[in-house]
């Protein structure tokens, strides 16, 4: 496990702008960069893909993650957010598929002059974490 240090922030933060300048948002013109550090260290970059069907659209945090996923990494320390001047947080979705692999990663949303930092589980505090797949009904 790689510890949060202040480097390692401005590393994730600095990584997190230059993905942005990958994003793909011809529709919304809002382009975020994220960046996934793993538990072994690694640095997972994602930017935002919009689709011309909108729902298609993909965040730039769940791009971050499904890259580093099938890479074979499933354990995260940290993930950095970068919107421009804009400071955002995750939406529910990536809070949602980030819970299923770190519910206690820590999250780091870009300012102007340096970040906010919170914890996912503080972001997401009663997310779906069980289902029982005896109760799933048969397909009408
Ligand atoms: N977006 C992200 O990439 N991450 C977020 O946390 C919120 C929203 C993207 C999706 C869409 O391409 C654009 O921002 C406007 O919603």
């Amino acid at each position: 496990m790689k510890l949060l240090d202040k480097k390692t922030i401005e590393d994730l933060l600095h990584c997190a702008r230059e993905a942005r300048k990958a994003a793909y948002a011809p529709y919304s013109g809002f382009c975020v960069g994220a960046a996934l550090l793993s538990c072994d260290g690694r640095i997972f970059k994602g930017c935002n893909v919009e689709n011309i069907s909108f729902g298609v659209t993909n965040c730039a945090e769940r791009t971050a993650l499904f890259t580093a996923v099938s890479d074979g990494c499933r354990d995260f320390e940290a993930i950095a957010i970068a919107a421009g001047d804009e400071t955002i947080l995750p939406c529910g979705i990536c809070r949602q598929a980030l819970a299923e692999f770190s519910p206690d990663i820590t999250v780091i949303c870009a300012k102007k002059d340096g970040y906010e930092r919170f914890k996912l589980s503080e972001l997401l505090p009663h997310g779906f974490d069980n289902f029982s797949t005896k109760e799933k009904k048969p397909n009408v």
